[in-house]
C-alpha cells in the first residue's frame, strides 16, 4: 500500500473515530449503515433530498422498520447523528457514502440518474483526504467508469488525492438473525490505499470484513448473489407449476430436499418476485453484459418464469372461483399481506400489485388486509388496510395470501369456510378442500 499525508490522515480519523461520515440517501440501506456508524461514535450526517426523512431523523422518529426507534433517538439526542439536505456539507465529511436508488427503467435499461445526481454534489465539494463509497447495487465497471471519473474531472487523483471503493449492501430488511451489524461486508477499492481504508472503516462498524481487488469484482459479487437468488426462485416457481400438473404438492417436496445436509439450499415459490433488488439487479448485469456481446440466458428466463407469477396466482383463484361456480368478474377477492416480503412495510415491485391489477382487470371487487401497509395507492386511488376479522365477516368469495406476516393468525378465516388461495403455504398444516395452494 503506498501512503502519503491523505492517507495517513485519513487512516488516523477513522482509526480514533474523528471521522466525519456522510450517508447519501436515508432509506433501508442508508438509514440502518448510518444509525450504526453513529452508536460506534462517529459523528454522521444524513443527506437525503427528501426533507420529510431528514426532519423525521431530527425529530428521532425512526420510518424504517429494521432501525428501532430508541436507537435513532438515543443518536440523534447525543448530536452523533442529524438529517440534512444541504449538499454543500458534504465539504465538512471525511467520508462519503452513497446508498441512493438504482432502478431500471422501462425499458429494463439500468437508471443510474440517482447515482449521478449524488455523485455531481460529491465532485462539487470534493477535498483531498475524502473517501468516497458506492453501495448501491449497479453494474461491474460503474464505480470506474463512471464515478471515478466525475470525481477526477476536479482535478484530484482517485487513490493519492482522494479515495474511491465500492462496498455492496447486503441488508436483508425484516431478517431477524442478519442486519448491518454481522453481515460480512464486501470491500472493492479503486486501489490498494482506498480498499485499505474502506476496510478500516467497515471493520469499525461490522463484525467481518472481505477484501476483493477492484471495484468490479465487489460490483459483481452483489449481483452474482442476487442473481443467484433470482435464478433459484424461478427454477422453484416453475417446480410448482410443474409439480401443479403432476398432483404433486411443491412445498412437501421441498421441504424433504432440504433434509439433504449439503449441495442443496431451499427457495421457494410464491406470488412473484419484489423489493428493490431480486426484481432489478439480475437487469443490471444483463445489460452490462450486452454491451459486451454476451447474452445471459439463466436471467432472462428466470425474469420469464418469475414475472408470470402473478398471472399463475389469478389463474388459481378462477380454480378456487369454479368449484363454486363463480367467476373472477363480480367476486370481492381479499388479498391477506402487500408487502413484498413478511414483516416488511416496502410495497416496491410487489407482486401484490400485479395480482390486483389482474384480478380487477377481470371485474374483481379487491380489498386487504396488511398491517404493515395501512393504505394503498394504486391505480390512482388509494385503498385503505381492513381488519381482518371484519374482512372474514364480511366473507369475500375468495381470499389470496399474498404474503404471509408472521402477525397474521389463519384460524378464523380458515374455520370460516372462505376459499383460499395460499401462496406461501401459510396454511402448511391446515387440510380443507377450501385451501388452494399455489
Ligand atoms: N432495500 C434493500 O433491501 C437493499 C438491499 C441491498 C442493497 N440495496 C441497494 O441499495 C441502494 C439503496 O436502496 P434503498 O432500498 O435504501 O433505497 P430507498 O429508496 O429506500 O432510499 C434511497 C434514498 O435516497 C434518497 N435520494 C435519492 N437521490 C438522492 C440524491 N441525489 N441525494 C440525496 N438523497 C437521494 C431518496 O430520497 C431515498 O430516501 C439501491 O442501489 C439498492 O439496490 C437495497
Amino acid at each position: 500500500m503506498t501512503s502519503n499525508a491523505n492517507s495517513e490522515r485519513l487512516l488516523d480519523r477513522i482509526r480514533t473515530r474523528k471521522a466525519r461520515i456522510g450517508v447519501i440517501g436515508l432509506g433501508y440501506v442508508g438509514l440502518p449503515l448510518a444509525v450504526e456508524f453513529a452508536r460506534r461514535g462517529f459523528d454522521v450526517s444524513g443527506f437525503d433530498v427528501d426533507e420529510s426523512k431528514t426532519s423525521q431523523i431530527n425529530a428521532g422518529t425512526s420510518y424504517i422498520p429494521d432501525v428501532p426507534q430508541a436507537e435513532l433517538n438515543e443518536v440523534v439526542k447525543a448530536g452523533r447523528l442529524r438529517g440534512t439536505s444541504k449538499m454543500a456539507d458534504l465539504a465538512g465529511m471525511d467520508v462519503v457514502d452513497i446508498c441512493v436508488p438504482t432502478p431500471l427503467r422501462k425499458t429494463k435499461d439500468p437508471d443510474l440518474s440517482y447515482v449521478v445526481k449524488a455523485v455531481e454534489a460529491v465532485a462539487e465539494t470534493l477535498k483531498a483526504g475524502q473517501l468516497i463509497i458506492l453501495e448501491s447495487t449497479t453494474y461491474p465497471g460503474t464505480t470506474d467508469e463512471v464515478v471515478q471519473p466525475m470525481l477526477e474531472s476536479k482535478g484530484l487523483k482517485g487513490d493519492v488525492d482522494f479515495f474511491l471503493a465500492f462496498s455492496p449492501e447486503r441488508v436483508d430488511p425484516g431478517n431477524p438473525t442478519f442486519n448491518t451489524r454481522n453481515i460480512p461486508k464486501i470491500v472493492g477499492g479503486m486501489g490498494a490505499t482506498s480498499t485499505e481504508a474502506a476496510a478500516l472503516l467497515y471493520g469499525a462498524i461490522v463484525s467481518t470484513v472481505i477484501k476483493v481487488s477492484s471495484t468490479r469484482v465487489a460490483e459483481m459479487v452483489k449481483l452474482l448473489e442476487n442473481t443467484f437468488r433470482a435464478v433459484n426462485i424461478g427454477m422453484v416457481n416453475e417446480l410448482a407449476l410443474m409439480c401443479h400438473k403432476m398432483d404433486i404438492d411443491v412445498w412437501e417436496v421441498i421441504d424433504a430436499a432440504k433434509t439433504k445436509p449439503f449441495g442443496f439450499m431451499p427457495f421457494y415459490p410464491g406470488p412473484g418476485l419484489g423489493g428493490h433488488c431480486i426484481p432489478i439487479d439480475p437487469y443490471y448485469l444483463s445489460w452490462k453484459a450486452r454491451q459486451n456481446g454476451f447474452e445471459c440466458r439463466f436471467i432472462e428466463l428466470a425474469g420469464h418464469v418469475n414475472s408470470a407469477m402473478p398471472d399463475y396466482v389469478v389463474e388459481r383463484v378462477a380454480d378456487a372461483l369454479n368449484t363454486v361456480r363463480k367467476s373472477i368478474n363480480g367476486s370481492r377477492i381479499h388479498l391477506l399481506g402487500v408487502a413484498y416480503k413478511r414483516d416488511v412495510n416496502d410495497m416496491r415491485e410487489s407482486p401484490a400489485l400485479d395480482v390486483i391489477e389482474l384480478l380487477e382487470k377481470r371485474g374483481a371487487k379487491i380489498t386487504y388486509t396488511d398491517p404493515y401497509v395501512p393504505v394503498l395507492r394504486h391505480a390512482g386511488r388509494n385503498l385503505t388496510s381492513i381488519d381482518l376479522d371484519k374482512a372474514v365477516t364480511a366473507r369475500p368469495d375468495c381470499a389470496v395470501i399474498c404474503t404471509d406476516h408472521a402477525v397474521f393468525t389463519y384460524d378464523g378465516l380458515v374455520s370460516s369456510g372462505v376459499l383460499i388461495v395460499d401462496t406461501r403455504n401459510a396454511l402448511k398444516d391446515q387440510q380443507a378442500d377450501t385451501i388452494f395452494r399455489l
